[in-house]
């Protein structure tokens, strides 16, 4: 793969976002759920105005922590973390389906894990469907392990570990 650099989105990149969700979604769900629910489910929960209203939270200050990958200046991938208190969910991780398995959502991760540390969080969870079978072995691999079923959902939950980023 060529050289991948993932940093803070821009206010510009919310519909690229949601093609990459789209297209994300049809390729991981396409066992689980219909073309028409995915289609209404992206219509509805990735509305430009609030994905970019997400964006402009990603500040030291936010509560928001959305970063994209970028191939040769190309949108690739994205992850969006919603911290409270000492706490953080991954609320999406999502690849554009020809760019899985080369370590993307793998650079991704490491930098939404090394900005929580550094604002002092540790526990992270997230919610992943059962049948995801990529997605729950990608996030087993990076230590999360299953806490409980929620629904059609697993939830899974990690602690950081600092010394990991601190050479
Ligand atoms: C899950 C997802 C984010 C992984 O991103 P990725 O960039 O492909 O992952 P990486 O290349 O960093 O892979 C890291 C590890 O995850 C596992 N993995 C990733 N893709 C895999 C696949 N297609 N089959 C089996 N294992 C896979 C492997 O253990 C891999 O390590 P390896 O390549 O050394 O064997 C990506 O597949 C995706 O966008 N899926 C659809 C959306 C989704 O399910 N999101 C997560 C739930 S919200």
């Amino acid at each position: 793969m060529n050289y991948c650099i993932v940093k803070p989105l821009t206010a510009n990149d919310s519909s690229e976002i949601r093609n990459i969700a789209r297209l994300s979604w049809m390729w991981a769900y396409r066992d689980i759920y219909t073309e028409s629910f995915i289609e209404e489910w992206i219509r509805r929960n990735y509305d430009t105005e609030k994905i970019r209203s997400d964006i402009s939270r990603t500040h030291p200050g936010g509560d928001i922590i959305f970063y994209g990958s970028f191939v040769d200046n190309r949108l690739t991938g994205f992850i969006e973390t919603k911290t409270t208190g000492d706490e953080a969910e991954i609320l999406r991780l999502y690849i554009l389906p020809d760019h899985t398995r080369m370590g993307i959502g793998t650079k991704l991760m490491d930098e939404t894990e090394k900005t929580l540390l550094l604002r002092g969080i540790s526990s992270v969870k997230l919610y992943v469907h059962r049948l995801n079978a990529i997605g729950i072995g990608f996030y087993r691999k990076r230590m999360f392990r299953e806490s409980e079923i929620d629904g059609d959902d697993i939830k899974m939950e990690k602690t950081l570990v600092r010394r990991v980023y601190e050479s």
